[in-house]
């Protein structure tokens, strides 16, 4: 398919539904093709695929998906940011108690359809990091440090948009870096890589149309933080 770019950028939006229809390993190599052209710090290339197949496997990582979704629903529920680096660490502990504390069909019935079906999807590709080529130029400041991971998402995404010029359609997940330890020991991933994320992809059931952003005005000014707002186009 060709996409043209700007519709491809306004376009790719969350795909969690997808067709019964398995996608081939070479067109996944293909988009990963692309993808390794994305930025990154330094061009170090920090990042590793897992593409996990093995049905066992994936079912292992669904069981870790959905701790962090039931804690992830429990923190919504209370009103809290879930996992913000400046956030409600008090609120949060107890939404993550609570969300420990549910009953098995309790849990069952809150997980629903992606997170209780995340080992159904067609392609399950585990991004990793090496932490020790990040170039984490934010990381003595003493605050959460955020650079590290721009040398790795912007992959991320491009597997996302060249999934898109494939037809395919896909989601980012986070929810198993909560269980980062667990997921190393499954997948043989050595104790200086970070897991940054789980892209689940395959053929949509139907494609997002129509995403929610807000206006540029509303994020972007002139000269200083508190300056004129840039104008929408
Ligand atoms: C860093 C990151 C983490 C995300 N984690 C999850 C996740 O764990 N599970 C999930 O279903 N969606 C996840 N998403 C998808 C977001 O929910 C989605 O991008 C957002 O709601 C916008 O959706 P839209 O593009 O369809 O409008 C994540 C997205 C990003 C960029």
């Amino acid at each position: 398919m060709d996409l043209n770019l700007i519709d491809a950028l306004r376009s790719t939006g969350a795909v969690r539904e997808f067709e019964d229809r398995p996608v081939d390993r070479d067109v996944v190599a293909r988009v990963l093709d692309t993808a390794r052209f994305a930025p990154n710090g330094g061009n170090q290339q920090s990042w590793r695929v897992v593409l996990v197949e093995d049905p066992a496997t994936k079912a292992a990582m669904r069981d870790l998906y959905v701790p962090g979704w039931l804690e992830y629903l429990e923190m919504r529920k209370a009103g809290v940011q879930p996992w913000a680096p400046i956030g409600d660490p008090e609120g949060e502990a107890a939404a993550v108690e609570r969300a420990r504390r549910l009953t098995h069909d309790e849990a069952a019935a809150a997980a629903g359809g992606f997170a209780a079906h995340f080992d159904q999807v067609p392609v399950m590709a585990v991004i990793l990091a090496d932490l020790r080529l990040l170039a984490g130029t934010d990381r003595d400041l003493g605050r959460y440090t955020l650079v590290g991971g721009a040398s790795v998402y912007p992959f991320v995404w491009s597997i996302l948009l060249a999934g898109h010029a494939e037809g395919l359609g896909g989601v980012v997940t986070t929810m198993t870096t909560t269980r980062e330890p667990e997921v190393r020991q499954l997948l043989h991933v050595p104790d200086e890589f970070a897991v940054a994320a789980v892209l689940a992809l395959g053929y949509p059931v139907k494609r997002p149309r129509n995403l929610r952003r807000d206006p540029v005005d509303s994020f972007a000014t002139i000269d200083a933080f508190d300056g004129p707002p840039v104008a929408n186009p």
